[in-house]
């Protein structure tokens, strides 16, 4: 399979970034990481970060005909776009949505994620585990179809 992991603003920070709540691992680190369990060897896997909307869009839309499935951690994004949500609803991939906090038990805003309805899956509060759990689930959907 290929699979295409996007990370969004605010997200290359990760390790100077509240380590209390994020860790102190950095982007890197866990893309190394997932790069180097058994499960991710036998799969395609590409990964891009943004701090910028559009480019994440424009980033959603290559992925038509050149990916099976998508992982995603939309950063604050989750909360408020709606241009990231029809992304994903317009290119009709499997999506697995992660995030590494716990989004349910921070502040109010961070409850809401308008792009829950188009994900498959949403997993969060599992920290690196997380990016794991998705690629687990896209590779389980496409072995059961
Ligand atoms: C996050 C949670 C979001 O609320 C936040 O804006 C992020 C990271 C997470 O991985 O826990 O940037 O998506």
């Amino acid at each position: 399979m290929k699979i295409s992991i996007i990370n969004g603003p605010n997200l290359n920070l990760l390790g100077k970034r509240k380590p209390e709540v994020y860790g102190c691992e950095t982007l890197i680190d866990i893309e190394k990481w997932i790069n180097n369990q058994p499960i991710a060897k036998k799969h395609f896997i590409s990964w891009f970060q943004s701090n910028h909307e559009g480019e994440i869009i424009e980033k959603i839309h290559s992925l038509i005909d050149a990916v099976d499935g998508l992982i995603i951690n939309p950063g604050a994004l989750t909360h408020y776009s709606y241009a990231v949500r029809d992304a994903i609803e317009a290119i009709d991939l499997p999506t697995v949505e992660v995030h590494l906090s716990d989004i349910y038990s921070r502040e109010k805003f961070r409850k809401l994620s308008v792009l829950k309805d188009v994900c498959t899956t949403q997993i969060y509060g599992k920290g690196k585990e997380g990016y794991l759990n998705a690629l687990e689930i896209l590779v389980n959907t496409e072995n059961a179809s």
